[in-house]
């Protein structure tokens, strides 16, 4: 078996990588009964310190998800292996990680870019494209932050495609049980299944997942 590898990056930082990776994980774990893998290619360890706050959650969260950390260069080596054992597996990045990042990059079967929807945020977005491109990887944008629940259309959506980039049809929203979830090692699949913020991440992760496949 191989597995699908999933990176997510993005040059500016707090524009949701970590966020996303966990939410992904999650997702395609409760929602797809994949099996999952998650590598902290970032030396701050932020996922890795929600891979193991919930390890030691008591209800149930996957006993089975595998976790690495990697340097830069060692990410393609990383994933590679973990995808003979995972079904998904999911490379978080630290961001201004430039050439660095190229291991990771190439390595994937989709790259994810989440961005705010902003013009500056997008401007950030455009050497990750580059890599992506190069690598002749698959790039989706995934707006992350924004201000509704409304599917990407308008100025922006004109903007993207000027930039010659994909975009996830749902937003994220900027909502508050992302961040509070996370730092109990949870995520807002559990925290508020029956909320928004859930919906938009199965309805991303379907997206994703569809395009790794
Ligand atoms: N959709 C969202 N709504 C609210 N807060 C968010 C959202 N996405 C990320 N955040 C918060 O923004 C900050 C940066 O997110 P993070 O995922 O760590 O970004 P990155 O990994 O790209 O640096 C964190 O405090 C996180 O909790
Ligand atoms: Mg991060």
């Amino acid at each position: 078996m191989t597995g699908k590898i999933i990176t997510i990056a993005q040059q500016k930082g707090g524009s949701g990588k970590t966020t996303l990776a966990a939410h992904l994980a999650v997702a395609a774990a409760r929602l797809h009964g994949k099996t999952v893998a998650i590598v902290d290619t970032d030396p701050q360890g932020s996922l890795g310190r929600w891979f193991m706050a919930r390890t030691e959650r008591s209800d149930g969260a996957e006993p089975d998800m595998g976790f690495r950390t990697a340097s830069a260069w060692g990410a393609r080596y990383e994933a590679q292996s973990l995808a003979k054992d995972y079904d998904i597996v999911i490379i978080d990045t630290p961001p201004k990680m430039g050439v660095d990042g190229r291991p990771a990059i190439e390595t994937a079967d989709v790259v994810l870019i989440p961005v705010s929807p902003s013009p500056v945020d997008l401007w950030a977005t455009e050497p990750t494209l580059e890599m992506a491109g190069d690598a002749k990887k698959p790039a989706i944008m995934v707006l992350n932050r924004a201000n509704t629940r409304a599917r990407l259309t308008g100025e922006m959506a004109l903007a993207l495609k000027d930039m010659g980039a994909t975009a996830a049809r749902t937003m994220i929203g900027n909502r508050v049980i992302f961040a509070s979830s996370m730092g109990h090692g949870s995520s807002v699949l559990e925290a508020q299944s029956k909320g928004l913020a859930a919906q938009e991440i199965c309805d991303v992760a379907e997206e994703v997942l569809k395009s790794a496949a």
